[in-house]
C-alpha cells in the first residue's frame, strides 16, 4: 500500500501535464474579422516581456516528426528551433538510418544524424505493431503536425492514411517530401541528386564542355526541408482561420526548380536571342535550344567570374568571385591599374565590354593573383567592388563572427562529445534558437507515454510487454 501512494501521485501528475500540454496546443483562436483600417482587433496586447523571453515563435505547437534521412528532419529541425515541440517516431532497435550511416566515432550517432535532429524528443515505436498503433493514434489526437518524408504510400500502408488522421484529428496537418509531385515519376524513390537532375539544377550547372554537374549544397534534400517548413507555418496559420488541417506537400523536383527558376528564365529569354550575359556569347560561341551551363558565370546581369588569388598554385580555395558591377567599373579601373579603361569605348560601357570579358577577367586576375583572397575583399569593399572570397568549410568552421551570431556552434553530446553544427539560420528577435544535442535512440519514450500522452503506469507496461517499442529479440528476428 505504501509503494502505491508515490505511484499514484505519479499518474496524477503525469494526467494534469498531459493535459496542461494539450491545452497549450489548443490554444489557437480564429480571429475575429478585421476592422475598418485592415488591421486585426483580436492581437492580443503587445508583450512586456524583454525581447527573447516571451517564449518562441512555435510555442506550443506539437509535431509528430515521422521524418528520416535529411529532407523531412531539415524542416521539422527548423520548427524544433522556433519551438515546437517536435518527436521523433523511430523504428525500435534501428531509428533513423542515419544514425549509423558516416559514422566517425564508432558506437556513436554520426554527425549525419546529430546535425539534422537537433532540439527533438525521440520515441521508438513499431508503426506496424497493434500497440505501436495504439500509440501512435494517441499521438496523432495531441499532435498539430504530422511530417513524413517516407517512399510513396508508405505512410497509407501503415494505416495512416489521410482519411483516417482527419477522422482522429480534424485539426491535423499531414505534411511530406516526396520526390516527384502527382504525375509519371510519383511513386519514385529520391535522393537529394535525382532531385537536382530532375529540377534543372545539374543541366545548367557546370562548364559547357562538361558534363552536368550536381552542387554540394543539398539543395534537393534541405532546400525541399525548408520549402515543406514554410507550407506548415502557412497551413497553421490558416487553421487558425479555418479550424482545420491539411495536406502540404513539397516534391523535390518541385523545390529544386523553385531554386533554379532564373534559368527557366533564360530558357524562355533564349528562344528570343542569345543571352548576352553568358560568356559564351562573348566568346561567339552559339547558343542551342536549350539553356546551357555557365560555369562560373554570374547569374544576374552583372557579369562574374571566379578569378586566382595569391597561394593559388598550392591552396585549393584561393580564389575570389569578382562581379564587373557596371556602377563600380571605375573603381574596378583604378584597382588593377587600368585607369584608361574608363573613358576607352572599347571598355567604357557594359555593352562594348561584352565580346571581350573573357580577356577583361584575364586582365584582373592578373592583379588578383597578387593579393590574398581577403587582401581582395578589403581593398574592393572599400571601393564597392562586389567581390566574395571563396571559403574552405576549414575556414567557415573557424570564423569567429559565424560563432558569434550562433550561425555555427559547438554542440556537446553524451556518446560523441563536442562537435560543430550549424545553427538556425534564420534569425528572430524575440524568439532566440538555442541548439540543443540530438536525441538519443528512444531517449523520451517514457516521458511521452506519460506527460504527454497520459498513458497510466499499467497501460505503459501493457504497450511495453507487447514489444511494439522495443526492437525484436535476436531469436524473433532470426525467425
Ligand atoms: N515502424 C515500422 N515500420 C517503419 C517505421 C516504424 N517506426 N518507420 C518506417 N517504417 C517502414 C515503412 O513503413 C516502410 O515500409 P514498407 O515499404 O514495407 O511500407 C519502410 O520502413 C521503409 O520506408 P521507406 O521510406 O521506403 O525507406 P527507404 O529507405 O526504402 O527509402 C527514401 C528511403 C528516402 C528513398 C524514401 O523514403 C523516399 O523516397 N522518400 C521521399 C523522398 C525523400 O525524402 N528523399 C530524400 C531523403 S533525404
Amino acid at each position: 500500500m505504501a509503494k502505491k501512494k508515490p505511484q499514484k501521485a505519479k499518474q496524477a501528475k503525469a494526467k494534469t501535464a498531459a493535459k496542461k500540454s494539450a491545452r497549450k496546443v489548443l490554444k489557437f483562436t480564429a480571429p475575429k474579422k478585421a476592422n475598418g483600417n485592415g488591421k486585426s482587433n483580436n492581437l492580443p496586447k503587445p508583450s512586456s516581456k524583454p525581447y527573447g523571453q516571451d517564449g518562441k515563435a512555435l510555442t506550443g505547437v506539437r509535431i509528430l516528426d515521422f521524418t528520416h534521412v535529411q529532407s523531412g528532419p531539415t524542416c521539422t529541425q527548423l520548427l524544433a528551433w522556433f519551438g515546437a515541440d517536435v518527436i521523433k517516431v523511430e523504428r525500435p532497435g534501428v531509428g533513423d538510418i542515419t544514425r549509423g550511416q558516416l559514422r566517425d566515432v564508432p558506437g556513436a550517432d554520426s554527425l549525419y544524424f546529430t546535425m539534422l535532429n537537433h532540439n527533438k524528443r525521440s520515441i521508438t515505436i513499431d508503426s506496424k505493431h497493434p500497440q505501436g498503433m495504439r500509440v501512435l493514434n494517441a499521438l496523432i489526437k495531441t499532435c498539430d503536425v504530422l511530417v513524413e518524408n517516407f517512399a510513396p504510400g508508405a505512410l497509407d500502408r501503415m494505416g495512416l492514411t489521410w482519411d483516417y488522421i482527419h477522422k482522429l484529428n480534424p485539426r491535423m496537418i499531414v505534411a511530406s517530401v516526396k520526390g516527384f509531385g502527382p504525375g509519371p515519376y510519383e511513386d519514385c524513390k529520391v535522393y537529394e541528386n535525382v532531385a537536382q537532375c530532375a529540377g534543372g539544377s545539374a543541366s545548367t550547372t557546370g562548364f559547357r564542355e562538361g558534363p552536368p554537374l550536381v552542387t554540394g549544397a543539398q539543395i534537393g534534400d534541405s532546400g525541399t526541408g525548408l520549402h515543406l517548413a514554410l507550407g506548415i507555418v502557412s497551413a497553421l496559420y490558416q487553421r487558425i482561420r479555418s479550424g482545420r488541417g491539411q495536406k502540404v506537400l513539397c516534391a523535390m523536383q518541385d523545390g529544386v526548380l523553385n531554386l533554379a527558376r532564373v534559368k527557366l528564365r533564360d530558357q524562355q529569354r533564349i528562344a528570343k536571342g542569345p543571352l548576352t550575359e553568358y560568356s559564351q556569347y562573348g566568346e561567339g560561341v552559339p547558343f542551342g535550344k536549350a539553356v546551357p551551363r555557365a560555369g562560373n558565370d554570374s547569374g544576374g546581369g552583372q557579369p562574374g567570374w571566379i578569378l586566382k588569388c595569391k597561394g593559388w598554385e598550392s591552396d585549393p580555395d584561393a580564389y575570389t568571385y569578382f562581379i564587373t558591377q557596371a556602377p563600380a567599373w571605375g573603381a574596378i579601373c583604378d584597382v588593377i591599374g587600368k585607369p584608361e579603361w574608363k573613358t576607352d569605348p572599347d571598355y567604357a560601357t557594359p555593352k562594348a565590354r561584352l565580346p571581350k570579358l573573357k580577356a577583361i577577367f584575364a586582365t584582373i586576375e592578373q592583379w588578383t593573383m597578387t593579393k590574398t583572397k581577403f587582401e581582395v575583399m578589403d581593398i574592393c569593399n572599400a571601393v564597392d567592388i562586389p567581390v566574395g572570397p571563396i571559403l574552405s568549410m576549414k575556414e567557415i568552421a573557424e570564423d569567429e563572427s559565424l560563432r558569434k551570431t550562433g550561425t555555427v556552434v559547438e554542440v556537446d553530446h553524451p556518446t560523441r562529445g563536442k562537435y560543430l553544427s550549424v545553427g538556425n539560420p534564420i534569425k528572430l528577435s524575440d524568439s532566440i534558437s538555442e541548439v540543443k544535442r540530438s536525441p538519443l535512440l528512444g531517449e523520451h519514450t517514457d516521458e511521452i507515454l506519460t506527460d504527454v500522452l497520459g498513458f497510466k503506469a499499467n497501460e505503459v507496461a501493457e504497450i511495453k510487454n507487447s514489444g511494439a517499442l522495443s526492437a525484436p529479440k535476436k531469436e524473433e528476428k532470426a525467425a
